[in-house]
């Protein structure tokens, strides 16, 4: 539109001088200037007719003020300075009459300083999912674009994680990502000269809901006695937490903690049950409480048994490994160790297990033993299990699984002899009549192979891979 205006105001300037050299009175001025400037600074109207050879008096009007000032020359400069009443409309005249120049439109800015920013919420901290508005505000400025800046980088507006509008940046739901420093840019829409005015940063913190509150209870022996430890964590969240231990329901105790965990303590005695102990972890907006434990620790005790899992390979005719099991009939927190033909295993030095289950990849056969003893007490008793044979090709027990397995093996056996049977003799047929016809990939040497090769290395569809069985003491 200023466009249009400005070439149709050009056009008419073209004009009006072509008028000036046909005719001989001084004509219609033409007047100078900028559209736009900022408060407090000086601008410059020049007033004159082009060709013209003699001084001539002009005048400065205003659309709202009239008269503001005269001069003599060919051509006169008014210099003005820029207030917040200069916004209007300026033209000029010949004082000897004639007619009035265009007006030009005079704009003002007010120079941006002061730029700062607002949130909400305030002080900014959130939590995820909250949203976010910040504000760049600034103590005086006019005609204003902002540019905002995260962690230094600029902050593309149309983006999925910002809106922008105006002075405004928001984000509609926080999460980890939009934490960290802001700060924006105002800066004066002009062309010549922009002037700028950027914020100090400020620090946006986004805590993290709380979450997978879980409890885990150990013991260990202090010159006082038993002592269980109870251990309450998150897997995620942002500290302070206030954790808490609860025994049947009740708050024992409380700890606030900057870290993700915390740790609790109380006296024990074996065979005492100090019934069900729960976690709680609290922030101030959230209360988390976990399963319960109970908190009775029982000394092993009872039967020790071994249980052997044969672990097949896919054709399920190799053990690959065998997986050891040691079971106690009772103790809370059991230690294990095992034995090979009376000596301990691995070779050289017992090893202590936190687990029951042993894997042995390289199956020696022999007797295998395990013991059990209190994990808390180094001087409490080791509980055996019987001596178990174990060799790698196990198929003296035949418990359902093995049935099953051979039942299959068997069948596949009868169904693989059976079709090879049939194409050996179709194609021995068609051989026969046809000599020199290759049919499929099969050779000829390939199909004897099939029939004299063990039929249980055929790729099987069987999928028992595990054979268990149990070694009662
Ligand atoms: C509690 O358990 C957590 C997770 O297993 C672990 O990282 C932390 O160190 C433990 N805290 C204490 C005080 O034992
Ligand atoms: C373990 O004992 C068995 C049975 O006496 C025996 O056959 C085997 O060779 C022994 N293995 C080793 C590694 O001593
Ligand atoms: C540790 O085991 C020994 C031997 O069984 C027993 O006398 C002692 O009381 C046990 N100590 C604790 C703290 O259970």
């Amino acid at each position: 539109m200023s466009g249009t205006l400005a070439f149709l105001f050009l056009a008419l300037a073209v004009l009006l001088g072509s008028e000036t050299e046909i005719g001989a009175a001084p004509q219609t001025p033409v007047l100078t200037g900028p559209a736009l400037a900022y408060q407090g600074s000086r601008v410059q109207f020049t007033c004159e007719v082009t060709p013209w050879a003699s001084p001539l008096t002009f005048e400065l009007w205003k659309d709202t003020e009239g008269l503001i000032a005269s001069g003599q020359g060919l051509s006169v400069t008014f210099e003005l300075l820029v207030k917040e009443g200069s916004e209007g409309k300026y033209f000029c005249k010949e004082a000897s009459g004639g007619g009035a120049s265009d007006t030009i439109k005079l704009q003002t800015v007010v120079p941006v300083v002061g730029a700062r920013l607002s949130s909400n919420p305030h002080p900014p901290v959130l939590f995820e999912g909250q949203s976010l508005v910040l504000q760049c505000l600034v103590r005086s400025g006019s005609r204003l674009s902002f540019t905002w800046f995260h962690e230094k980088q600029e902050v593309k507006a149309p983006s999925p994680q910002f809106r922008i509008n105006g002075n405004t940046l928001s984000v509609d739901a926080v999460s980890e990502k939009h934490a960290g420093k802001y700060s924006c840019m105002a800066q004066n829409q002009v062309t010549l000269n922009p002037r700028f005015s950027s914020s100090t940063d400020l620090q946006i913190t986004v805590k993290q809901h709380i979450s997978d509150l879980s409890i885990s209870f150990s013991i260990s022996k202090e010159v006082a006695g038993l002592q269980a430890n109870i251990n309450c964590s998150v897997s995620r969240g942002s500290p302070p937490i206030r954790f808490s231990l609860l025994l049947e329901g009740k708050e024992v105790e409380v700890k606030s903690e900057d870290t993700l965990s915390a740790a609790f303590t109380l006296p024990l005695s074996l065979g005492v049950d100090l019934g069900l102990a729960q976690c709680g972890a609290q922030t101030e907006s959230q209360r988390l409480v976990s399963d319960p434990v109970r908190v009775h620790v029982v000394p092993v005790g009872g039967t020790v048994r071994v249980m052997a899992n044969y672990l097949y390979d896919d054709s399920a005719t190799t053990v690959v490994a065998i997986l050891l099991k040691c079971t106690a009939e009772r103790g809370t927190f059991p230690i294990f160790s095992w034995i090979f033909n009376q000596s301990s295993l691995p070779l050289g030095g017992t090893v202590l297990y936190t687990t029951p289950a042993l894997v042995l990849t390289d199956i020696r056969p022999g007797f295998y033993r395990c013991r059990v003893r209190d994990r808390f007490n180094d001087s409490s008793v080791w509980r055996e299990s019987d001596d178990v044979f174990i060799q790698k090709t196990e198929l003296a027990v035949a418990p359902l699984e093995l049935v099953a397995l051979v039942f299959c093996v068997f069948l596949s056996m009868v169904i693989i002899g059976g079709s090879v049977f049939l194409f050996w003799s179709v194609e021995h047929r068609f051989k026969a009549s046809k000599h020199h016809h290759h049919q499929g990939v099969q050779t000829d040497a390939e199909i004897v192979n099939a029939q004299q090769v063990d039929p249980s290395s055929q790729p099987q569809t069987i999928n028992i891979k595990v054979v268990t069985m149990e070694f009662e003491a």
